[in-house]
């Protein structure tokens, strides 16, 4: 078990574009996911990309609530339609901080496991969400980049307080 040093933005890894997994049933790809899992575990987060790990590839972890952890290998993210819902994200490249991201309601995405088996699947509300976020870690892309109004961008504490008195 090993807890990996997450990158926090502004490191470089977090803006490249990261390549294919040649292998996804590599053994070194099998200990970078278990490393994985015990950091985004530690972490409490809901999923990890490996350039947050400081691994330039095509490899995401999440949760979502109805599925437990996936691990997705060399992932490819559809909008089923055009339909956006914003909602508040976190990351942990982005520790403590938060902001209200569109994103798109209903996806398909398709990629491989960790055996080697093809996965594909359609997703909504969070689920989606968490994928197309950790899939743009993929493509060089924070949060952030994908706010149309920094108004709502803040520390988590901040902008819960402000909620909680009505403030937005
Ligand atoms: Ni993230």
């Amino acid at each position: 078990m090993a807890i990996l040093k997450i990158a926090r933005m502004g490191h470089p890894v977090l803006g490249r574009k990261a390549l294919p997994v040649e292998d996804p049933t590599a053994p070194e790809i099998r200990r970078l996911v278990a490393d994985m899992m015990d950091t985004v575990a530690d972490a409490n987060g809901a999923g990890l990309a490996a350039p947050q790990v400081h691994v330039p590839l095509r490899l995401v972890i999440f949760r979502a609530p109805e599925l437990g952890m996936t691990v997705l290998i060399n992932p490819v993210v559809e909008a089923l339609d055009g339909d956006t819902q914003i909602g508040y994200e976190g990351c942990l490249s982005l520790p403590g901080l938060t902001g209200a991201v569109p994103r798109f309601q209903r996806v398909r995405y398709f990629g491989v496991g960790l055996d080697g088996e093809a996965i594909q699947r359609t997703a909504e509300g969070f689920h989606a969400r968490v994928v197309q976020h950790e899939c743009d870690h993929l493509d060089g892309v924070l949060y952030p980049r994908r706010m149309p109004d920094l108004a709502s961008f803040g520390f988590v504490e901040e902008v819960r307080r402000a909620m909680d008195n009505g403030g937005r």
